[in-house]
């Protein structure tokens, strides 16, 4: 009998840090993902700065990140907080992923955002300002559980694994 396709989960950091506390946790998704779904991480911090005079000719990267886009059923966004906000990094990605009008990736994809930061806010505010940008993707953020993992130099180890069993227990809630 064929097998129901699995849900397919493309994960996105908005950090390009090789220590990045965020690619760390979108990372850690994997081992506990649902037994019916995939996650793929994708790089996007190779991406040109965003031109509009490069959409009729977009260069293969973005052509590439379109795909995947397009081929999620769903995205786990993990953003860092940088001056209250998502990172030039997370931002060039979402406005290559929706551009030209015609082609807009992100539209109608359902999307969990997780976050973590040094500060005691856990990258709340950067949050908060990616789901208003998610009304003009025509996304649909999910509300419930939020991830937003403070202080997060205290809640990783040298391998960067996080440490506490209960941070576990609610990104398995998040999947
Ligand atoms: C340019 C810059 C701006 C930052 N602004 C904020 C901020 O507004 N709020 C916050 O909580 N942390 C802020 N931080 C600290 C980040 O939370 C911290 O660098 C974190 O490790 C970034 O995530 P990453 O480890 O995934 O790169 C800032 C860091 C940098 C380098």
């Amino acid at each position: 009998m064929p097998q129901p396709s699995k849900l397919a989960i493309l994960g996105i950091s908005g950090s390009g840090r090789k220590r990045s506390y965020n690619t760390a946790l979108v990372e850690a998704a994997k081992q506990l993902l649902p037994r019916d779904a995939t996650l793929e991480v994708v790089d996007v911090t190779g991406l040109p700065l965003y031109n509009q005079d490069l959409e009729h000719d977009m260069p293969e990267v973005v052509k590439e990140l379109k795909k995947k886009i397009q081929g999620a059923d769903a995205i786990l966004f993990a953003t860092p907080e940088h001056n209250y906000s998502v990172t030039a990094v997370l931002k060039n990605a979402i406005e290559w992923g929706n551009r030209p009008p015609g082609d807009a990736s992100w539209s109608g994809k359902p999307a969990a955002i997780i976050s973590a930061s040094t500060s005691l806010r856990g990258g709340v505010r950067a949050q908060l300002h990616l789901r208003q940008i998610m009304i003009d993707l025509n996304m649909y953020p999910i509300n419930r559980p939020l991830l937003m993992v403070a202080n997060a130099k205290d809640k990783f180890d040298t391998l960067l694994t996080k440490r506490l069993a209960r941070l576990y227990e609610m990104f398995s809630q998040v999947l």
